[in-house]
C-alpha cells in the first residue's frame, strides 16, 4: 500500500489496495486513517453492489435512505446517484447532494461514514468538494466560538426537500421519518475528541436562543467561513474510485456537469453514526 496526501488541506490517497481483500482485522487501521485524514480515496476498485455493502458493513450499521425509490433494486442500503435513464426509468437520483451539507444531518443519528463508488463519471465536471470543519472550528475567531458554543441548530428535511423544484411530494411515511431535529453547532468527535463546526445549507431552519432569521444568517456566515476556497479539497472522479469520508469533521457538496453530454453514476452506502455530542472542555 502506498499512502499520499489527497490534497494540501485534507484527505489521503491509498494506492495498491483492493478493498475486497480487507478483513475485520484491518478495520481499526482503516478507521484510524479515516479519523486522521477525514477522507480516504482508494482508486482502481472493481466493486459490485455486494462488495460495496460488505466493505461498508465492516464499519457499522448500513443506513436506509429516505428516498427508497432511488436505491438499487434488491439493495435498500445502496443509494444510486445517476442521470442515466434506462427503458424510461431513471437509474438513480440525479439531483442529490448539491449544496454544502453533511449526510443525513436531518436525522437524530446522522451518518458517520459515507462510501461513494464511481461507475461512470463525466470527463469534465461533477467533482465532489470537501472542507474540513475541524480546521474551520480551530481557525474561528474566539468571539464567534463563544457565540456558538452550547447552541443548537435546527435541521429540517422538509425545508430542504420543499426547496427542490418539481420533486414528488413526500409520502406521509417519509414525512414521519424526518421531523425537524436539533444538533449542536459545535460538535465533538466521539473518538478523537476534536471539535468541529456542524453546519448545513438550506436544511438549516434556525438556531436555539435566536430568531429564526438571525439563526439562519449566523449559520450562513459560519458556512461561508468554513468553505473558503483555500480550505476546499476538490475530488475529480475517475471510474473505479472509492471515496470514504467521516461526516463528523467535514462538509461536502456535489458540483454540476454537462448532463446532456455525460453520464455520471455512483453507488453510495452510509453508516449510521451516534447522536451528535456538543462542545466539552
Ligand atoms: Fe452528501
Amino acid at each position: 500500500m502506498r499512502l499520499s496526501p489527497a490534497s494540501p488541506v485534507c484527505g489521503i490517497r491509498v494506492e495498491g489496495l483492493d478493498v475486497r481483500d480487507l478483513t475485520a482485522a484491518d478495520q481499526p487501521r482503516f478507521v484510524d486513517l479515516l479519523h486522521d485524514n477525514k477522507i480516504v480515496v482508494v482508486p482502481g476498485q472493481a466493486l459490485g453492489p455486494d462488495d460495496l455493502l460488505r466493505f461498508g458493513s465492516m464499519f457499522g450499521l448500513l443506513q436506509h435512505h429516505v428516498l427508497q425509490q432511488f436505491t438499487l433494486p434488491g439493495y435498500p442500503q445502496l443509494f444510486v446517484l445517476s442521470n442515466e435513464v434506462v427503458d424510461g426509468r431513471p437509474l438513480g437520483h440525479a439531483n442529490e447532494g448539491f449544496g454544502w451539507h453533511t449526510d443525513m444531518s436531518y436525522m437524530r443519528q446522522p451518518t458517520a461514514y459515507t462510501m461513494l463508488y464511481a461507475l461512470k463519471v463525466p470527463a469534465v465536471g461533477g467533482a465532489t468538494w470537501f472542507t474540513d470543519t475541524q480546521a474551520a472550528w480551530d481557525a474561528l475567531p474566539e468571539e464567534r466560538k463563544a457565540l456558538v458554543r452550547g447552541r443548537f441548530a435546527r435541521f429540517s428535511y422538509g425545508r430542504m426537500y420543499g426547496a427542490r423544484t418539481g420533486a414528488t411530494p413526500l409520502t406521509p411515511e417519509q414525512r414521519a421519518r424526518t421531523p425537524d431535529i436539533l444538533h449542536p453547532i459545535v460538535r465533538r468527535h466521539p473518538v478523537t475528541g476534536r471539535h468541529s463546526l456542524y453546519l448545513g445549507g438550506i436544511e438549516v431552519a434556525g438556531v436555539s436562543g435566536m430568531a429564526d432569521e438571525d439563526g439562519v444568517a449566523l449559520m450562513k456566515d459560519l458556512l461561508a467561513f468554513a468553505t473558503r476556497p483555500e480550505r476546499v479539497f476538490r475530488h475529480e472522479w475517475k471510474p473505479g474510485d472509492l471515496v470514504i469520508w467521516d461526516n463528523r469533521g467535514l462538509l461536502h457538496t456535489a458540483t454540476e456537469y454537462d448532463r446532456s453530454r455525460y453520464t455520471r453514476t455512483l453507488y453510495r452506502t452510509s453508516i449510521e453514526g451516534e447522536v451528535p455530542q456538543g462542545w466539552a472542555a
